[in-house]
């Protein structure tokens, strides 16, 4: 399905129960990575970010209103939700109530099919999934572009996934007044060639990590010497990944993608102190991807907040890629993702 669909599809409400909706929204993977927030509030990011968003682990999530109720229930497969997690989704509810006027609290499920925490993007479904549902329980009329920038307040990564195949994130104006910023931050799908692409995913470990990506990144941006240069050639890398994408060259896609997650990463060891989410796994991994290559395969790695590698490849390689990493990843599991679509209703009624 094309994106432009897609995004009609998120507007489309079926009829439901009054005030509740649920959608259902899928993670992506930063081929040019958002690391840095020029806004902490509206998380307006430091630049421009480029991703793929991925045809496995869907999170549902599912919003009814509860006039009368005197605080939000969220639960997070079945569980309560607590602390940040907690915190983050009741704020996200807080700005759509504020923009809905209306104080009925919620109740909120999810059902995760990420690891949550574990740097696969959970977040980036979950908010994605979120935003639409919470704006539909409470009737906000918004088109997929505002639905953007609304799940880019829950996580900045969240605003991608409401589109599907290969979508930017724009950081908008930067010299604007606020409200001007804030509108000029939103995400829309990037043309593409033909690519026939996959990512294999290796999850070298699915616990969830000691420093959340909202940590590190203030951190990197507040004490690496590395941030800004790495902030100055990622601009370029996202003119170069564009044309590369527009021309259907995947060898240069996967080139690109590689040396701006390692440019990332290195901005991290730099911080002090040092963020280090690559573990030796990772490395092992990140070794086999090098292999391939000498072998002739295109395979290219990227990796984001968390130790577990991410390897592109031609479709018609996955499940090669995917044998020589499972040898590498050292027991860890390993999923072959395709594009996948853009943040959807199933059902949803606003009244
Ligand atoms: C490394 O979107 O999780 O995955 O905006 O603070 O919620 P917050 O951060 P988040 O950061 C994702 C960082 C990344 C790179 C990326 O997805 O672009």
């Amino acid at each position: 399905m094309v994106a432009e669909q897609q995004a009609t599809a998120v507007l489309t409400a079926p009829t439901g129960t009054a005030g509740s909706a649920t959608a259902v929204a899928h993670p992506n993977i930063a081929l040019i990575k958002y690391w840095g927030k020029l806004d902490e509030r509206l998380i307006l990011p430091r630049t421009d970010s480029l991703s793929m968003t991925l045809d496995i682990f869907p999170t549902t999530t599912r919003v009814r209103r509860s006039p009368g109720a005197g605080h939000d229930e969220v639960t997070l497969g079945g569980k309560p939700a607590q602390g940040e997690a907690e915190r983050r989704i009741v704020a996200f509810l807080d700005l759509v109530r504020e923009r809905a006027g209306s104080t009925d609290r919620a109740v909120v499920d999810t059902e995760n099919t990420v690891p949550t925490g574990a740097g696969l993007a959970s977040s980036a479904s979950g908010f994605a999934a979120l935003a639409v549902a919470a704006a539909t329980a409470y009737g906000l009329d918004l088109d997929a572009t505002a639905l953007s920038r609304l799940a880019r307040r829950g996580s900045g990564s969240a605003s991608r996934s409401l589109f599907g195949d290969f979508v930017v994130w724009h950081a908008g104006r930067h010299d604007a007044p606020e409200e001007e910023a804030d509108l000029s931050s939103y995400a829309e799908p990037v043309p593409a060639g033909p690519l026939d692409p996959a990512l294999v995913v290796a999850v070298v470990n699915a616990g969830p990590k000691d420093v959340s990506s909202r940590a590190a990144m203030r951190r990197t941006v507040d004490t690496s010497p590395l941030f800004e240069p790495w902030a100055v050639s990622s601009k370029d890398d996202l003119t170069a990944m564009r044309e590369a994408l527009g021309r259907g060259d995947l060898e240069t896609v996967g080139e690109i993608a590689e040396r701006n997650a390692l440019g990332m990463h290195a901005t991290m060891l730099a911080a002090r102190p040092a963020v280090r989410y690559m573990s030796p796994a990772s490395l092992t991994v990140l070794d086999s991807v090098l292999q391939l290559r000498r072998d002739g395969v295109l395979a290219y790695a990227t990796m984001d907040a968390g130790p577990n590698v991410k390897v592109l490849c031609r479709n018609a390689d996955a499940d090669r890629v995917a044998g020589v990493v499972r040898g590498a990843a050292q027991g860890g599991a390993i999923h072959i993702a395709r594009p996948g679509p853009g943040a959807r209703l199933l059902t949803g009624d606003g009244r």
